[in-house]
C-alpha cells in the first residue's frame, strides 16, 4: 500500500510517500507540480531499477535510512540502550497529522519502544521549509547521532557548495564535486565556529547566482552540527544535518534534533539566499523595537581596547555622535580588574578603579549626545583569575587540566545554579543602568561539545530576554564564530567577523548574504590602518562596505582627518536616508564578468541600489559591464552613479563612459543581459549605483 502526501509553495513541491507502512521517503522535491499530479504515480515512477550485483529491492532512501533494511549508506539514526547495546530500529507508519503548511509523520517501533517523529513545515512566504525529528524511547536511550529528516539531493549537480573559515576570514566557499561516498563535515568544538557554517548549497549543473536551480540546507543550532552529503553506489544521493555527533552526556526518553531549514530555488543561489534572508528578518528574529529604524553603531573595541578612561570614552562618544553614530557600545574591559584578557571574566561588577561613580556618568553623556548604550559581555566564560572562579571552580566545565583558550574556561551551563548566578549578575547591570544592547561574546571553543551547553545558553538568553525586553542582543564569537539561525532566535545581529579590513570584509559578507540579511549583519567601518591584516584602505571603501550591512564604526574616530570625517558623515548620512527600504530588500549576489569584482544588488520592489566592489586590479584594460538582475525586463529604470564625486580621484579613468556625467534610462531587460559599463577604478574602491523604475 502506497500513501503520499505534499506539501507546496509557489515555488516548490515535496512530495512524501510511505510504501507498507516503512518509513516515509521524499520522493520528488523541486518545482511545483501540477495541482492533479498523482502522487501514487510518482511513487512508483521514482523507483530505481535492479540490475546484477544489486539487492532483490532497493531499500528506500527514507527521512530516517535504517541498518536493518540493508540501506546501503550512513543510517539516519545511531543508539544505543543503557547497557551499551546497539538498538537497530525498524519502524512502521503510525499516523499522520497534516494541515495546509504542515506535515507530521508518525512512526513506531513496538519491539524496541520507540517512537519517530518527522516534522515538516512549509511558509509560503519566505519559502523556507523547516523539519525536524524527534526520538522518544519507553526506555532512556545513549543517543549517538540523529538526523533531522534526509532529503535527496539532485542528480543533476556536479558539486556542493559548503563553507570553511578561520578567525577575521568567516565564509569561505568550498566546492567539492559530487563522486561515489561521503563529505562528511562535523563541528566538534561545541559552537558554530568560524570554521563550520551549517550550511550546504547545492547547485543543479549551470547554475550561477542569479540562474538556474539550487537545493539550498541550513541547520539551526550554536552547538555544532554534522552534515553527511552521500552517493551511494546505486547513485542514489541523501543529506543529513544534525547536532554533532555523541554531544548527548545522559541517556534519556526524548531527543529532537534543531530545525533544518531548506529550499529549492530556480531563480540560482539567489533563490536560496533570499529565502534564508527573508525568513531571518521576518521570521526568525523578534525585534524589541521593530519600528525603529537600525541605529548607525559605534564600538569603542579597536579605539582603546582595555584602555578605558571616563574623559577619552566621553570624547570618542561626542566624535562619533557627530559622525552620525545613533549607539554607543562600551566594550571588553569595564568589568572585575580586567586590564588585559588574562583575569577577571565572570566578575561582572564595574570596575570602581576605572568607573569610580559607576558607568552613569558615562551612559548620560552618550544619552545626552542622542545615542543609546549597549554594553559587552562573556556570559559563558571564566578566567581561573577571578572572583568566581576562586570562589566556584566547580562551574567550570571540563576536567581541571585542560587547554585554556584566550586564558578563560568555559562556565557549565547546563548548571542551573551557573544559569542563576549569570541572571542575576547580568540582569542587575541591566536594571541598574539605561542600556538598549547587549554584545554576548564567546570566545573560545568547548573543551568537548556539549549539547546541553548549548540549551543552557539559550534558556539563559530567553530568561534575561523575557525580564528585559527592550534590549536588543549581538552574537559575536571572535568574529563570527556563533553565526546560525538558532542563535537568531533569541538574537539580533551577528558580529559577523573581527576584521575591520574592508576588503576582506567585502568578500565574508558577500557570502554570507547567502543566508544573512543585511539588517543583522554588523558592518564597521574600522581604522585607517587595519587591525588584523595590516593593510591601509582609503576611508571611502571602508565605509562603503559597511554601509552594505548594518552599518557602525569601530576606529578611534580622533585618527580621522577632517576630509575623512566628511566622507564618513557623508556616507552614513546616504546609509540614515535609504535604510529603511533597504532594510526590506533582498541582497542578490550578482555574476560579475569580472572575477576582480565584488558585486551584489540589494533590491526592494521597483528600487535597488548595486554595490560593485573592486577587490583587485583586472586581466583585461577596461572593465567590462555589470549585468543586473531580478528588474522588470520591460520596464524602464533611472540608474545613476552615487559616489560620482569620487571619479576626480580617478585620473586614470579618462572615457566618457556614461555614467560619469549623470544619470541614463534604460530598460530592465538591457541592464539585465548587456548589463551598465562601469567606469575604470583602483582596486580597493566601490562603486554605488542606484537605481529607480520609472
Ligand atoms: C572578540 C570580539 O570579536 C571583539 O569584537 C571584542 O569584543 C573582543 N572579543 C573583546 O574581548
Amino acid at each position: 500500500m502506497i500513501q503520499c502526501w505534499r506539501l507546496d509553495d509557489a515555488r516548490q513541491t515535496l512530495v512524501l510517500g510511505v510504501r507498507d507502512n516503512h518509513l516515509a521517503e521524499a520522493i520528488y522535491w523541486g518545482p511545483r507540480l501540477p495541482d492533479d499530479e498523482n502522487l501514487e504515480t510518482l511513487y512508483g515512477a521514482h523507483e530505481i531499477d535492479v540490475t546484477g550485483g544489486m539487492l532483490d529491492v532497493n531499500p528506500e532512501l527514507s527521512i530516517c535510512p535504517e541498518a536493518t533494511r540493508t540501506f546501503p549508506g550512513q543510517p539516519g539514526m545511531v543508539v544505543r540502550d543503557e547497557m551499551g547495546k546497539s538498538v537497530l530500529p525498524t519502524f512502521s507508519f503510525d499516523g499522520v497529522e497534516q494541515s495546509e503548511t504542515a506535515l507530521t509523520l508518525n512512526f513506531a517501533d513496538a519491539e524496541n519502544g520507540l517512537t519517530y517523529r518527522a516534522h515538516f513545515a512549509i511558509d509560503p512566504q519566505t519559502h523556507l521549509i523547516t523539519l525536524w525529528a524527534e526520538l522518544e524511547g519507553t526506555r532512556a536511550l545513549n543517543l549517538h547521532w540523529l538526523s533531522a529528516p534526509v532529503l535527496p539531493a539532485p542528480q543533476l549537480s556536479d558539486e556542493m557548495i559548503d563553507f570553511a573559515g578561520r578567525w577575521c576570514g568567516e565564509f569561505q566557499i568550498n566546492r567539492t564535486p559530487w563522486s561515489a561516498g561521503i563529505r562528511t563535515r562535523e563541528n566538534r568544538t561545541g559552537r558554530t565556529g568560524h570554521e563550520h557554517f551549517p550550511g550546504l548549497i547545492v547547485p543543479c549543473r549551470g547554475a550561477t547566482n542569479t540562474q538556474g536551480e539550487a537545493y539550498g540546507f541550513h541547520y539551526g543550532w550554536s552547538g555544532g552540527h554534522k552534515m553527511v552529503a552521500e552517493e551511494l553506489p546505486d547513485g542514489r544521493r541523501q543529506i543529513q544535518f544534525g547536532n554533532a555527533t555523541q554531544v548527548e552526556d545522559e541517556a534519556r526518553t526524548l531527543f529532537k534534533t534543531a530545525p533544518l531549514y531548506v529550499t529549492y530555488s530556480n531563480s540560482g543561489l539567489n533563490g536560496c539566499a533570499v529565502a534564508f534572508q527573508r525568513h531571518v528578518r521576518d521570521r526568525l528574529i523578534t525585534w524589541p523595537h521593530p519600528e525603529r529604524p537600525r541605529p548607525v553603531h559605534y564600538n569603542c573595541w579597536e579605539a582603546i581596547y582595555f584602555d578605558h578612561n571616563l574623559p577619552e570614552l566621553k570624547e570618542i562618544a561626542t566624535i562619533a555622535a557627530g559622525l552620525g553614530a545613533e549607539r554607543f557600545v562600551l566594550d571588553d574591559g569595564w568589568f572585575g580588574e580586567r586590564d588585559d584578557d588574562t583575569s577577571s571574566l565572570a566578575d561582572w561588577e564595574v570596575d570602581p578603579r576605572k568607573y569610580p561613580d559607576g558607568l552613569t556618568p558615562l551612559i548620560d553623556h552618550v544619552r545626552g549626545l542622542g545615542m543609546v548604550f549597549g554594553i559587552w559581555f562573556e556570559p559563558e566564560m571564566i578566567n581561573p583569575d577571578s572572583n568566581i572562579y576562586r570562589a566556584h571552580p566547580e562551574w567550570a566545565l571540563g576536567r581541571e587540566e585542560q587547554i585554556l583558550g584566550r586564558n578563560q574556561l568555559v562556565l557549565n551551563m547546563a548548571l542551573p545554579e551557573v544559569r542563576d548566578f549569570l541572571f542575576e549578575r547580568i540582569g542587575k547591570i541591566l536594571a541598574d543602568h539605561d542600556i538598549d544592547y547587549v554584545k554576548w561574546d564567546h570566545n573560545r571553543v568547548l573543551p568537548t561539545p556539549d549539547a546541553d551547553q548549548t540549551r543552557g545558553t539559550y534558556a539563559l538568553l530567553n530568561r534575561l530576554r523575557t525580564a528585559f525586553p527592550d534590549v536588543e542582543i549581538e552574537s559575536c564569537a571572535s568574529g563570527g564564530g556563533r553565526t546560525d539561525f538558532g542563535i537568531l532566535e533569541h538574537t539580533q545581529r551577528v558580529w559577523l567577523s573581527d576584521s575591520n579590513d574592508a576588503l576582506e570584509r567585502l568578500k565574508i559578507q558577500h557570502n554570507a548574504a547567502l543566508f544573512l540579511p543585511q539588517c543583522v549583519t554588523g558592518s564597521h567601518v574600522g581604522p585607517r590602518v587595519c587591525h588584523t591584516s595590516g593593510r591601509v584602505l582609503d576611508i571611502r571603501f571602508r565605509a562603503w562596505v559597511a554601509a552594505q550591512r548594518h552599518m557602525g564604526f569601530e576606529m578611534d574616530p580622533r585618527e580621522l582627518t577632517d576630509e575623512e570625517a566628511d566622507v564618513l558623515r557623508r556616507v552614513t548620512a546616504w546609509w540614515k536616508a535609504n535604510r529603511d527600504w533597504m532594510y526590506h530588500a533582498d541582497i542578490l549576489r550578482l555574476d560579475a564578468a569580472d572575477p576582480a569584482v565584488v558585486a551584489e544588488q540589494h533590491l526592494h520592489e521597483d528600487q535597488f541600489v548595486v554595490f560593485a566592489g573592486k577587490a583587485d586590479t583586472s586581466d583585461q584594460i577596461s572593465p567590462r559591464p555589470l549585468r543586473f538582475t531580478g528588474l522588470d525586463p520591460d520596464a524602464m529604470y533611472r540608474v545613476d552613479l552615487v559616489n560620482r564625486d569620487e571619479i576626480a580621484r580617478v585620473a586614470l579613468s579618462r572615457g566618457r563612459s556614461m555614467l560619469k556625467t549623470g544619470a541614463m534610462e534604460v530598460s530592465g531587460r538591457y541592464l539585465m543581459h548587456h548589463g551598465v559599463t562601469l567606469p575604470w577604478s583602483f582596486p580597493e574602491t566601490m562603486w554605488v549605483i542606484e537605481g529607480h523604475k520609472i
